[in-house]
């Protein structure tokens, strides 16, 4: 007997683009090592205060692991509260923290919470693929404006007449904004942030603010001092009204290295937001899970120091390990484009201007591309084998194949260990040339 599933779920039969290529890796034994830089799975220390949590979750949860109330531990609220306070917010209306499991949740709350047939989900493009998936999954109409990512790799910026124009014709229940974002690794400017609190203001458009690479920025600019993100500097100060419109989705996943544990948070000012998100949060979720809670716990102790530290120390990091392999791929491979991040942990690289053409459009597949690496793909490296495991970029996109500027884009996390993050490009390239021979018989003459 079949099962008749509901139309969300009758076509989804393959994990999300940022992690097929695990899947279609798994099944094989051919002795092939992996690099997996396909999703943000982030696999570094932890700060030494989290990991004393940690360490001690034993003698902390002796007596068994109780459900926490909805609304969180109020360590942990007071912690995500300290911690927008320390990432430079100084709104004037002070902030209601709801611990959930991971900002992915909290854009799950805003989805359901304010989208529905007339008010669309609005998001610029490329647009992290997961969020495109949710509002599929729960049937929300979507409207996205786009940038694109120029042969320097940089990305442009929608226009805010266009913006405007697509906001007063469509009147969205939601607009996103991810900076640092993912994957552009475009951190947007406090100017560009002010037009689009005016717009939201103007309006009336809840602005969802999604703190996932909050910190990760490749040339820290300081203010006060700080390694402030721009998201969180533009308050009722610089655009009156916006601080009733907005929510911020905290993120512990990437600034703390703790994707696993699933923590994040909903942060808002306004409390009829926070009210209907904590009572749809009791049904669907209960409450987030207590030890990612608990370990979070540990920021409502930190100071202004510390925190500027452990991020400067986040991307003293990143930025050498990006500054390289953006150089190496445009030396292995001349003529291919790398994103020029501000921040974040990846990079999108597009082979565009390196595949055939036909009518000025590109004849390449990304999925088709990032499945051979995955399910057959062998590079010979000093004696061993190796492959790529990556994230083909159509699905960051709504356009159609023949007009979707991911066909021939992919994303690259910053995630595996140096040593293996330095053969990338060299694996890339040699991955690529052989895709391109089995598919066009063609190979450059190298
Ligand atoms: C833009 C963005 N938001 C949210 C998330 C997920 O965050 P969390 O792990 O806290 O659910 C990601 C993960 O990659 C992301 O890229």
């Amino acid at each position: 007997m079949s099962i008749k599933f509901s139309p969300a779920f009758e076509g989804l039969e393959e994990e999300s683009a940022i992690r097929r290529a695990e899947v279609k890796f798994k099944d094989r034994n051919d002795g092939v090592i992996p690099i997996n830089v396909s999703s943000g799975n982030v696999k570094l220390p932890l700060h030494p205060d989290m990991q004393e949590r940690v360490d001690d979750l034993g003698n902390t949860f002796k007596g068994g692991i109780p459900y926490s109330p909805t609304e969180g531990l109020e360590e942990t609220q007071q912690a995500y509260r300290n911690l927008a306070s320390l990432l430079g917010y100084n709104g004037k209306s002070p902030l209601f923290a709801l611990p959930t499991n991971g900002a992915q949740e909290v854009m799950q709350l805003a989805i359901l919470g304010l989208c529905s047939q007339d008010r669309p989900f609005l998001i610029i493009e490329p647009a992290y693929t997961n969020y495109l998936g949710i509002a599929n999954l729960f049937d929300k109409p979507v409207i996205t404006l786009r940038r694109d990512l120029n042969n320097d790799g940089r990305y442009t910026e929608p226009p805010i007449d266009v913006l405007e124009k697509i906001i007063e014709v469509n009147r969205p229940g939601l607009f996103v904004v991810v900076s640092p974002d993912n994957p552009s690794g475009k951190e947007l400017s406090i100017e560009t942030l002010i037009n689009y609190a005016k717009l939201c203001v103007k309006y009336n458009v809840p602005m969802l603010k999604d703190g996932a690479y909050f910190g990760l920025t490749r040339d820290a600019p300081t203010r006060n001092g700080l390694v402030t993100p721009t998201l969180l500097a533009v308050t009722d100060n610089d655009v009156d009204g916006i601080e009733g419109l907005e929510m911020i989705a905290m993120s512990g996943s990437k600034m703390f290295n703790i994707p696993g544990l699933r923590a994040g948070a909903l942060l808002t000012s306004n409390e009829e937001i926070y009210k209907r998100f904590k009572a749809a949060y009791s049904t669907l979720a209960l409450c987030a899970n207590v030890f990612g809670q608990h370990v979070m716990g540990a920021l409502a102790h930190w100071d202004k120091e510390k925190i500027t530290s452990w991020l400067r120390h986040q991307q003293r990091y990143y930025t050498p390990l990006m500054d390289k392999m953006i150089k190496d791929f445009k030396d292995i491979m001349p003529g291919i484009i790398v994103s020029e991040a501000d921040g974040g942990i990846y990079m999108v690289v597009d082979v565009r201007n390196l595949v055939p053409k036909i009518d000025g459009q590109a004849i390449f597949s990304s999925n088709e591309f990032a499945n051979y690496a995955s399910a057959e793909g062998t590079v010979k490296i000093g004696g061993s084998k190796y492959t790529l495991l990556f994230t083909p970029m159509e699905e960051y996109f709504s356009a159609k194949p023949a007009q979707n500027p991911g066909s021939t884009q992919v994303r690259i996390a910053l995630v595996e260990t140096p040593p293996k993050l330095d053969l990338v490009p060299q694996v890339f390239s040699n991955l690529f040339y052989k895709f391109m021979s089995l598919q066009y018989s063609q190979h450059p003459s190298k």
